[in-house]
């Protein structure tokens, strides 16, 4: 069973976006999938860890790319977040490689399922009209 599911109550009103909060939140799901599955070991969760973290920096590089290009008013604000979220989830992968478990597995599956909700349906949506009004869709 998946952790979350995109519905289009999760959309930011840029295509681009969508999909890629999509595939970031297909990654989450087989992430509380190997929690679930009892697949804690670094041979299993090791290769999902660089999927998830590299997917994000990608993503948050579109983002910012486009904060850039549009002179978004808050970019600096929003891209702290992005760094504060890399700083996190920096912290639970040097915990998980001090001691991987299920336990650490299922508190980062619910940290992100809590803050992707969560920066999606805040900070992302803020930049929606904005966006908009420069022809991004
Ligand atoms: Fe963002």
């Amino acid at each position: 069973m998946a952790i979350i599911n995109w519905t289009e109550e999760y959309s930011v009103g840029v295509k681009e976006l969508d999909h890629q909060h999509q595939n970031l939140i297909a990654i989450i799901n087989r992430m509380y999938a190997l929690y679930k599955d009892n697949k804690f070991a670094k041979t299993e969760a090791e290769p999902l860890f660089k999927e998830l973290f590299d997917y994000a920096d990608y993503h948050f590089g579109t983002e910012e790319h486009y904060f850039q290009i549009y002179n978004y008013p808050t970019k600096d604000e929003h891209t702290d977040i992005h760094n504060q979220y890399r700083t996190k989830m920096q912290g639970f992968k040097d915990r998980y490689d001090a001691a991987p478990s299920p336990e650490i597995l299922f508190e980062i599956s619910n940290f992100l399922n809590e803050w992707w909700i969560w920066h999606i349906n805040n900070t992302d949506r803020e930049y929606t009209k904005y966006f908009n009004a420069n022809g991004l869709v």
